[in-house]
């Protein structure tokens, strides 16, 4: 089996961003999202990606255009009847994945792979919502999708050992780096980033130091390219939150309890560079 043709379901950020790697790569690509205006700002993420590689004379305006050409918007799901491969980035609530799935299964050709770029929540579970589990399989993309070397590849229970070589193999071809990690809470990224995080919450939370002594710390004391507080406004607190509750539940050990401060800062609205609050202010 090839693959050809994909389609991206969820325009944001991380959807727009997997669909440009695919269209650079030269697969043909479907981008999908509910409404019109959500798929158009997908688009023009891509547009300023690739003038910007123009402008910075990494790429010919022509190959910039083709990359644009191989794009399709799509608000209409039966779009999936012709591909090889769906990933999905929609927002991480699991009701909302299942359904999409048993959607997809029925629209989809029997052949076609199911992926998830969920970041924490159970591929076993979205893959039984569908007819073909063992083409289910999990596809992690790190954010800023374009820059980012790695994707997290997560086999369900049933995912077979055939799928799960053809998504590394198309992988590389996005030139990205796969990893094989195991269907855990959180992966291995998520695992090891958002406990971080949530620990450089609770050193706000106590007064051990501001936010910008925290990042300092960690920047040039670890060589991180971020402070974790600039990551977690970066990624947004919500998500933040999201991850640690999934932590919590999962394993059910307090050591991933979400910091008090962490919930009072998504309750106040306050999620991070999208909302223009944080840990930091921006605009
Ligand atoms: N989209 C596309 N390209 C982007 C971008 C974006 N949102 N943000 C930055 N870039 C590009 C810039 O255009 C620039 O490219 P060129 O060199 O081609 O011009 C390049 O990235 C470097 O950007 P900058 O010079 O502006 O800034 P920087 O050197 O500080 O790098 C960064 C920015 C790559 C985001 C860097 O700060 C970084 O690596 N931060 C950590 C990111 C990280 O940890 N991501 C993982 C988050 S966790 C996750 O995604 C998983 C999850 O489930 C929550």
């Amino acid at each position: 089996m090839q693959i050809k043709n994909v389609m991206v379901v969820g325009a944001g950020q991380m959807g727009a961003g997997i669909a440009q790697v695919f269209a650079q790569a030269e697969y043909n690509v479907i981008l999908h999202d509910l409404k019109e205006e959500f798929v158009q700002k997908g688009m023009d993420y891509i547009s300023k990606n690739m003038n910007r590689q123009v402008e910075k004379e990494r790429m010919t305006r022509e190959a910039a255009d083709a990359v644009i050409g191989r794009l399709k918007p799509s608000t209409d799901l039966n779009n999936a009847a012709n591909v090889d491969l769906v990933v999905e980035a929609v927002v991480e609530n699991l009701d909302i994945k299942a359904k999409l799935f048993t959607h997809l299964d029925d629209i989809a050709p029997d052949h076609a792979i199911l992926a998830t770029n969920t970041s924490s929540l159970p591929i076993t579970e979205i893959a039984a919502a569908t007819n073909r589990p063992e083409r289910v399989i999990g596809m992690h993309f790190m954010n800023p999708v374009p820059v980012m070397k790695l994707v997290e590849i997560i086999r369900g229970l049933a995912t077979t050992d055939e799928i799960y070589q053809l998504i590394e193999e198309t992988t590389k071809t996005l030139k990205k780096t796969p990893v094989e990690v195991n269907d855990f809470p959180g992966f291995v990224s998520n695992r090891i980033l958002m406990p971080m995080i949530n620990e450089a919450i609770y050193t706000v939370y106590e007064g051990v130091a501001e936010p910008e002594a925290i990042d300092e710390v960690m920047k040039l004391g670890m060589n991180h390219p971020m402070g974790p507080l600039t990551l977690a406004d970066f990624i947004g607190l919500d998500t933040c939150l999201f991850i640690m509750e999934t932590l919590h539940e999962g394993f059910g050990d307090d050591k991933y309890r979400p910091c008090p401060l962490l919930r009072k800062y998504v309750k106040a609205g306050w999620l991070g560079k999208k909302a223009g609050r944080g840990f930091y202010q921006y605009n």
